[in-house]
């Protein structure tokens, strides 16, 4: 299984889907996919999230299937059974560090403040998820951040969008963002599979920019 810090170097971003029909699971997967997106975090909102999972990590090689909010310790098991490969939390408590040890599913869990920071990596956990970024203070809260924790790299999610996705992956402390915007509810419910691949395709062209750094130095 890949470390969380692999997974988030993989794109720039890592779409947030919500899928409330289990026959759309993977001709979205294939969408995204299509588009260059390969890390995709399902989330625990709809009956059929675990269904989804399952289909997609059957059906779509290519695709790295995740579980997002995680907010129970037995989400943890369910989700391994289902065949995802790793987890995203809205936030961390020490009942879902532990069930997060015991499953070894890796986990990238939410953070929103410099307390719940020093929690989080008091429990082993570097690669967090600032969540809900926006409205946790956004970039300026990520560079303040960064000055007393510059050993964690950040996946901000909540509130970003295509137009400012840009400004988040050019902060050092970033590897990459997460966002429900790849995947419009609308285009969903139509199927128009081409314009999230569309989407997708742009959003994997973005670069953070650590990674710029790292790849002008080889
Ligand atoms: C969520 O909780 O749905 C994610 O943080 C995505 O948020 P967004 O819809 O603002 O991108």
């Amino acid at each position: 299984m890949m470390n969380v810090l692999e997974l988030m170097r993989i794109g720039p971003v890592i779409p947030v889907i919500v899928i409330d029909r289990i026959e759309y699971a993977v001709p979205l997967a294939r969408a995204l996919v299509a588009g260059g997106v390969r890390v995709l975090e399902l989330t625990l909102r709809t009956p059929v999230a675990l269904e989804a999972i399952k289909v997609i990590a059957g059906e779509v090689e290519e695709a790295i299937v995740g579980v997002g909010t995680i907010s129970r310790a037995a989400d943890f098991d369910a989700s391994l059974k289902a065949g995802a490969v790793f987890g995203v939390s809205p936030g961390l408590t020490p009942d879902l560090v532990a069930a997060a040890k015991d499953s070894g599913l890796p986990l990238l869990p939410g953070v929103m403040t410099p307390s719940d920071v020093i929690a989080a990596r008091s429990a082993g956990f570097q690669q967090l998820k600032l969540f809900p970024a926006q409205q946790a203070g956004g970039l300026g809260m990520l560079s303040a951040l960064g000055g007393p924790f510059p050993d964690v790299t950040f996946c901000p999610t909540g509130g970003i969008s295509a137009a400012t996705a840009p400004e988040f992956l050019a902060l050092k402390n970033v590897a990459c963002v997460g966002g429900s915007w790849l995947t419009p509810a609308d285009a969903v419910a139509s199927g128009d599979w081409a314009r999230i691949t569309t989407l997708a395709r742009e959003a994997a062209a973005l670069r953070p920019a650590g990674m710029t750094k790292r790849m002008a130095s080889r």
